[in-house]
């Protein structure tokens, strides 16, 4: 197998993800799902592995949604997927269409929907999903990639709106189901809303789901088979896949890299050579791990008040090497004059455990993984 890393993988390629796959299947017999983790964990990579391999009675189509700028670019782009797909089966979304040729006054032909319908993008979306389902006889998968990317650029207003038509789109056609992944939490764009007056809880019908990183025995397979597919020389190759897969806290995307890496530096492989190009990528300021993401999420979705609190916790915990309770928390931040308030460190813990930076075991935290710990001290300690 070839190093691949953010690039597009065969679903061949996609190593474990089974039993996860296997156990959405089954929460998507009853309900629609929210699919969450770090960018790169490989979310996209299993929504596509299920497409491929979705059985008979079900209709998977998938849609990264991470450039839809406003509603009605959201329904044109549901729009298309729908016809694309009814007119396989020599069908057409008629009623959409129709709707569309009556607000035009003249028959409504091609993809491109345009201005006048914007104000009616709640008809058309429901009226799109009519008709794929009146139009065939399997359940519907909708897996759409980079929801709250897209509720961000639409808008607050239009994304209140967006996530109440979805939500009662699911309850008019019971045999839909959408699964929204996404990498920036859910919970921050809905933080957000509701600052802005949202009350509505638009997802509660939804299975939240996490997409951790492989299991040891998978992320180990996944850095043999890259080893082995790009030559690379090693004492022991299966003792070097088992230390890479541990170092990078079996994460797919920095196994790929690294093997990348790797391969380009040549040579013989062994730990100690592992462990420095590891520290050079952390090192990087050109970010080839895409780590500064950790850092800037904190900027981005994190007030005023949270930033400082979520950046001195981390810090204490990155310094810390092991575990601390939430008081050796607080003792360590509550030194700072910004962070002294005991609530809003407990509201921000649990911010940082929702965002996956840290988790909590025996009453302790820690970093969830070591890798992003290794680098959160790299980059501020
Ligand atoms: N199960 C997997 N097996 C092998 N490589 C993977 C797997 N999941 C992710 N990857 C690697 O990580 C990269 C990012 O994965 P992707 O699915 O795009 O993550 P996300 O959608 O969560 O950002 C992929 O391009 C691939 O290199
Ligand atoms: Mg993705």
């Amino acid at each position: 197998m070839k190093a691949n890393p953010g690039g597009e993988i065969a679903p061949a390629e996609v190593m474990g993800r089974d039993r996860l796959i296997g156990d959405l299947w089954g929460i998507l017999e009853q309900q629609s799902v929210i699919l969450s983790a770090e960018r790169r964990m490989g979310k996209t990579s299993v929504i596509k592995k299920m497409r491929s391999e979705a059985a008979a009675d079900k209709l998977p189509i998938y849609r990264d949604l991470e450039n839809v700028r406003s509603p009605l670019e959201f329904v044109e782009t549901i729009f298309k997927d729908v016809e694309e797909y009814l007119s396989k089966v020599d069908r057409t979304a008629r009623k959409t269409r129709a709707f569309l040729s009556q607000l035009g006054g003249i028959e409504f032909s091609g993809f491109k929907l345009p201005e006048i319908a914007a104000p009616h993008w709640k008809n058309l979306l429901t009226q799109t999903i009519a008709d794929l389902v009146e139009n065939q006889d399997r359940r519907v998968i909708l897996l759409w990639d980079e929801v709250p990317y897209m509720l961000d650029n639409i808008g607050d207003a239009a994304a209140m709106e967006l996530l109440d038509t979805l939500r009662s789109i699911r309850q008019m056609y019971p045999a839909v189901r959408m699964v929204y992944t996404g990498s920036i939490g859910l919970h921050h764009v809905l933080g957000v809303l509701r600052k802005a007056g949202y009350t509505n809880d638009p997802t509660n019908d939804m299975y939240v789901q996490d997409v951790p990183p492989l299991s040891a025995k998978d992320a180990t397979n996944l850095a043999r088979k890259l080893l082995e597919g790009e030559n690379i020389k090693t004492p022991d190759i299966q003792g070097t896949a088992v230390f890479i897969a541990d170092e990078l806290s079996n994460i797919p995307f920095y196994i790929h890299h690294l093997i990348v890496k790797l391969r380009l530096r040549g040579g013989l492989v062994d730990v100690a050579a592992i462990k420095a190009v590891i520290a050079t990528c952390l090192d990087d300021p050109l970010n080839p791990w895409k780590m500064e993401y950790y850092r800037e999420r904190v900027d981005s979705y994190y007030d005023e008040k949270q930033r400082p609190y979520a950046l001195n916790l981390l810090d204490i915990l990155a310094a810390a090497g092991g575990a601390l309770s939430f008081d050796e928390l607080f003792n360590g931040i509550k030194q700072e004059s910004e962070t002294q308030d005991k609530e809003m460190a407990r509201k921000v813990v649990r911010l940082l455990e929702q965002d996956y930076y840290i988790y909590k075991q025996d009453s302790k935290y820690q970093f969830r993984y070591p890798l992003i710990q290794k680098y959160w001290k790299s980059l501020r300690c």
